[in-house]
């Protein structure tokens, strides 16, 4: 398996991942990758696939948002879409890419990663509930549990508040869970 960052020749393939992997949310995750990507630069998020025999299997972006903190705006990153073909699940795939990520966002001036998410997936990278460490989650809709970060070397401690999604996620109504019988 080769972790590397994405190519423009791999939209397609990475669409693919997210189509087959989130099944009836797929076209909303994807949809939401193909607005992200305009937001990555070389400096600024990433966006990382796994190849294994040559194909693309994996893929995880990392873009920026806001942490509206008592003492001014702070730029994070939010760890959205992770997503693994269905057949290449359950081969350290998927951890390969959050720990890859992880490992060069930490490099950069970036102080905190947030995420929704399963804690029993994202704990074992050192991701915890934002809500006892004062962060605010970004939608109420979004279980206190599944809003998680984990702080790099540039967090400072300071930096609380709540999280500021940026607009694509609410463009593609991609934050937290809707309840059609509310
Ligand atoms: C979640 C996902 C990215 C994990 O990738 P992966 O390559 O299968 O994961 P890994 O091989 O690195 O890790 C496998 C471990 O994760 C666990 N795991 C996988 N999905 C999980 C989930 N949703 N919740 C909790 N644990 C999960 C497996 O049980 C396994 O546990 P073990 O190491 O204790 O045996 C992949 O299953 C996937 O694409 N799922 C569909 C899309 C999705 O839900 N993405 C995450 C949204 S935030």
């Amino acid at each position: 398996m080769e972790l590397r960052e994405e190519l423009p020749s791999d939209r397609e393939p990475v669409r693919d991942v997210h189509l087959r992997a989130f099944g009836d949310h797929g076209l909303v995750v994807a949809d939401l990758v193909d607005t992200l990507r305009d937001t990555v630069t070389p400096a600024d998020g990433l966006s990382l696939v796994a190849e294994y025999d040559g194909k693309i299997a994996g893929h995880v972006m990392f873009t920026r948002s806001l942490l509206d903190a008592p003492r001014q705006l702070v730029e994070v990153q939010v760890l959205s879409p992770l997503a693994v073909l269905p057949g290449h699940q359950g081969r350290g795939i998927g951890s390969a890419l959050v720990r890859r990520g992880l490992e060069i966002l930490a490099e950069r001036p970036v102080p905190l990663v947030f995420l929704e998410g399963d804690p029993g997936y994202y704990s074992r990278f050192g991701f915890a509930p934002g809500g006892g460490q004062g962060f605010r989650k970004p939608s109420l809709r979004i279980p206190d549990a599944a809003f998680q970060v984990i702080g790099l070397p540039g967090y400072e401690p300071w930096m609380t508040g709540t999280l500021v999604y940026a607009e694509p996620f609410w463009r593609h109504d991609a934050v937290g869970l809707r309840d059609p019988g509310a």
